[in-house]
């Protein structure tokens, strides 16, 4: 479900850049699983990431997840999809993010969050500024040392901290 809300649904094109004419899918379904790998699935490694399904009424709308928690630094990657474009623009994504923010920080003591959108997709973009994220002000070269390599020539680099939750 997860995989096919990323490779083969009507918002593949705004996620992975593919021609919606073309029905190939461009991320096969073992390419997933070697980035997703089964930890996200299971619970097996709750400090390695884990993918959650975001629900509404009853239906899985979309998932939201976390990378490896960065003890170093008390931080991680977030990143999300919902399924169908009819699931999008009515507040379940960026209620998502909060809500995950919030249980990262409160049950694993994770302040920090990055996500890195591509500058071509605003409505991403305003949906984490409502969760509390807010662009970066590092230059690029600054951005990349700091959060790693761009997903896209255009990433926009959005971070949010909690340093006082409770
Ligand atoms: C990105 C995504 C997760 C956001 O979740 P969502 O539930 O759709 O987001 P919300 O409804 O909470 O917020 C969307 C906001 O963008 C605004 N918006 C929509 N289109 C917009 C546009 N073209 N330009 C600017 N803002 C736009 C909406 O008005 C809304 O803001 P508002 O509540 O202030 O009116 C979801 O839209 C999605 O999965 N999109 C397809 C896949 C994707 O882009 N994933 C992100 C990859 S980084």
């Amino acid at each position: 479900m997860i995989y096919r809300g990323l490779a083969c649904s009507d918002v593949t094109d705004i996620l992975l850049g593919h021609p919606s004419q073309d029905h190939t899918p461009l991320l096969t379904y073992e390419a997933f699983c070697d980035d997703y790998r089964q930890h996200f699935f299971d619970d097996s490694n709750p400090e390695g990431g884990r993918c959650f399904v975001i629900e509404f009424a009853g239906q899985a709308e979309g998932q939201v997840n976390y990378n490896d928690i960065e003890r170093d630094r008390n931080r991680t990657e977030l990143d999300i999809w919902m399924f169908e474009e009819r699931h999008c623009g009515h507040g379940h994504g960026s209620e998502a993010l909060r809500l995950l923010c919030d249980y990262l920080r409160s049950a694993f003591a994770v302040q920090g969050f990055y996500i890195k959108p591509s500058a071509a997709n605003p409505r991403a973009i305003r949906a984490y500024e409502k969760a509390g994220f807010r662009r970066t002000s590092l230059f690029d070269a600054e951005a990349m040392r700091e959060y790693g390599r761009k997903d896209s020539i255009d990433t926009v680099y959005m971070t949010r901290n909690i340093e006082h939750p409770f």
